[in-house]
Formats: structure tokens, sequence, C-alpha cells
């Protein structure tokens, strides 16, 4: 693919300066063209999501299967109308409550609706999201923008233009640089089809959260396990493939910080001294200040061991938003194995621990 990509910076813009630079992106998205932007999750490839030949666009700059159905991003409630058929009571509590921002509802779709979009499911995928750009952009278009993460199919999703440009330069018709994304996990995605939601995808929205506002809500059995079933249909079909994985081969360990430490530094040095690997550690801020102090100065400064953090233990937040940065990192850095320390499945680290599976196909060790 060869397209000539339009680079837009947005960073810093002023309500006037955004209005004026967005209506060419706005017009492309019209035009049935493909313009990645940003949210506060990751960088969306979007497109007309009521447009066939738009939709198509989107999968073929991805490479990814057209049985995956994308999400499609709205604006405002009226948009939202166009789309579904019908809003359960409780899912307008969900709506007030998390809209917009970082949660995705699947609901029965209108059937004027193009499968195309929903990848042939009777359901659609909808998300208002917080970013002013975004917003911004889907107004202007007036469509429903359809937008998967702007990563290549199985690559970690972008939470940077600077790793759009590296995947999509080329691919669509614009790239919109809004900075680094704030949560840096994508969002939650939620099917409130039945009478109890249930959780496709975990994200920052959390199932807790979920329950204290309507009083249930499920996880579906096929994201407990990592290894998900591939054959037949599956429930969210974008869970069927590998996904997030860099490169090299990433070791997911979970234990106290003592434990890590001291298997960190021994597993490192084995591989180095006896393998002469380069290896990525990903840890938290507390074990890289103990860490950078028993690797030798000789070690650290041949570049053979890559600590990349992810703040602090007493704040996950900070996790989400590296963990995708500094997996495509350490592939920069030539890491051939990333050691990384997982978190307990509470909280955002049920959203953090789904993303480490994938990542690891699975390889995960409590020590
Ligand atoms: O934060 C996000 O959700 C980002 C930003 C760009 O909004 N988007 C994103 O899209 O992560 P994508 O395509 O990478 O992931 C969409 C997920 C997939 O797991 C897909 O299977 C699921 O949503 N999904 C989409 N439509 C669905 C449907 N009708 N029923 C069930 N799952 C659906
Ligand atoms: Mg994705």
């Amino acid at each position: 693919m060869d397209k000539k990509t339009l680079l837009i910076s947005l960073t810093n813009k002023t309500e006037d300066e955004l209005i004026r630079l967005l209506s060419e992106p706005a017009n492309i998205i019209r035009e049935n063209g493909t313009v990645v932007f940003p949210t506060e999750t990751v960088y969306g490839l979007g497109a007309n999501a009521l447009d066939d030949f738009a939709v198509s666009q989107i999968y073929e700059a991805k490479g990814r299967p057209s049985d995956n159905p994308l999400i499609v991003h709205i604006a405002n409630i009226t948009m939202l109308d166009s789309l579904v058929l019908e809003v359960k009571p409780y899912v307008e509590k969900l709506m007030d409550a998390f809209w917009p921002g970082p949660i995705t509802f699947v609901f029965k779709k209108r059937p004027e609706i193009s499968n195309k979009v929903s990848g042939g499911l009777a359901t659609i995928a909808i998300r208002m999201p917080k970013h002013k750009i975004a917003l911004k952009l889907i107004e202007m278009s007036g469509k429903p923008i359809a937008a998967p993460s702007a990563n290549l199919s199985g690559k970690p999703s972008p939470t940077s233009s600077r790793f759009v440009v590296e995947d999509m330069n080329g691919r669509v018709d614009c790239i919109i640089d809004g900075g680094d994304s704030e949560v840096g996990l994508e969002s939650t995605v939620l099917d409130v089809t039945g009478d109890i939601p249930v959780i496709l995808r975990p994200g920052k929205v959390t199932c807790d959260q979920i329950i204290d506002l309507v009083g249930a809500c499920e996880i579906d059995p096929a994201i407990q396990g990592h290894r998900i079933d591939t054959s037949g249909v599956a429930k969210s079909p974008g869970m069927k493939y590998r996904h997030y994985a860099p490169e090299a081969e990433v070791h997911v360990y979970i234990g106290a910080s003592t434990d890590i430490v001291k298997y960190f530094y021994e597993q490192a040095m084995n591989k180095i001294e006896r393998e002469n690997k380069c290896v990525g550690i990903m840890t938290f801020e507390e074990d890289e200040a103990v860490l950078s102090r028993l690797f030798t100065p000789e070690i650290m400064n041949s570049g053979k061991v890559q600590i990349l953090t992810v703040g602090s233990f007493k704040d996950w937040s900070t996790y989400g938003q590296k963990l995708f940065e500094n997996l495509r990192q350490f592939d920069v850095l030539g890491c051939d194995m990333i050691f990384v320390r997982g978190v307990e499945e509470v909280g955002l680290g049920d959203a953090i621990m789904n993303r480490l599976k994938k990542a690891s196909d699975g390889k995960v060790t409590r020590i």
C-alpha cells in the first residue's frame, strides 16, 4: 500500500485552531478516507462507519481479518439512536456515569447498519470517547467513525503518534498527532444486550465499578483464561487472535518485590553471560531502584539489560499508560527476551493482566 499520508500535529492548540486544522481530516472522513486520531485510551484508525468502502479501507490498512468487528465512535446520543435498536434502562445509568470515556457498549444493531462494520454479527460496539480531538473530528465530519486501535494487526496498540507513524505511514490518508494517550489500554467492552452486563474485554472501567452502579456484572468466561477457543464464533471475535506481541518473547512473573528483583537479576545475568542475550525488564520504579544497583555498571552500560518502568507500585494507572509503549520500546532497543512484573487481577490489574497474558502467550508464572 502506498498512500500519501497527511500528518497533522494538534498538540497544544486552542479551540479555534483545532476547528480550523480539523476541517481537512473531517473532509477525508466524509469522503470515505481513513484518518488516525488520538483518543484517551489508544489511537484509533477511523473511517465513516456508514460506508462499506470506507470500512473496508480500515481492514486493509490494518491487515486485519474482516470478521473482526469494529468499535463505532460517536459524539452525541443522536448518533447512538441511529445505530442501535434498544437501550436498556440500566445502560442509561452506565452511559451517564462513564460516557464520554473508556467504555464500549455492545448493543443490538439496527438492521439497516451494514454487516461490514460488525463483522457479520447482529450487534454493534459503540463508544463515546473523551478526547476533545476525537469528539471534534466526529462532530465536524457528521459521521459515526468506525475505528480499531491504529496498530498493524497483532502488534501492541499505539499510545503515541510515533508508533502510529511506524505502523501506518503510507497506509492511511491522514494521521493526527494528539500527544500521549492518557489511559494507554483499550476501552472496557461491555455486552449490554442482556439483562446483566457482561465484560468481553477488561479495561479502565472495572467490573466492581459497574456493579456499584447497576448491581450486577459478569465477566465472559472466555477472557478468564488466556488460551481462547479458536474454533467457532467467539462472542467477541477480537479475542481469538494473538495480540499485543512485541518481537521479543515475553515472560510475566507475579510475586513479592524481593523475590521478583532477585529472580530478574539472576535470570538476566544468566541469559546475558551464557547466551549473550539482550534482556528487557519491565517493572515498578521501586524495583528498578534496587535492580540498577545490583547490575554492575559494566552490564548496565553494555546495553545488554534494559529496564523500563511502569510507575510506582502504589498507583497502577501509570502501568496502564506505559504497558504498550514499553513493549514496543523493547523492540526498538533490540531485546531478545522480556521479563515483566505482573500484578494481581484486581481493579485495573484485570485489564493489565489481560494484555500481558496475550503478549506473553500465557507465559505467566507465580514465584
Ligand atoms: O479503546 C478502544 O476501544 C480503542 C479506541 C480506538 O477506541 N479501540 C479498539 O478497537 O481497541 P479494536 O478494534 O482494537 O478492539 C475492538 C474490540 C475487539 O475485541 C472486538 O472483538 C470487540 O471490541 N467488538 C467489536 N464489536 C463487537 C461486537 N459487536 N460484539 C462483541 N465484541 C465486539
Ligand atoms: Mg486492537
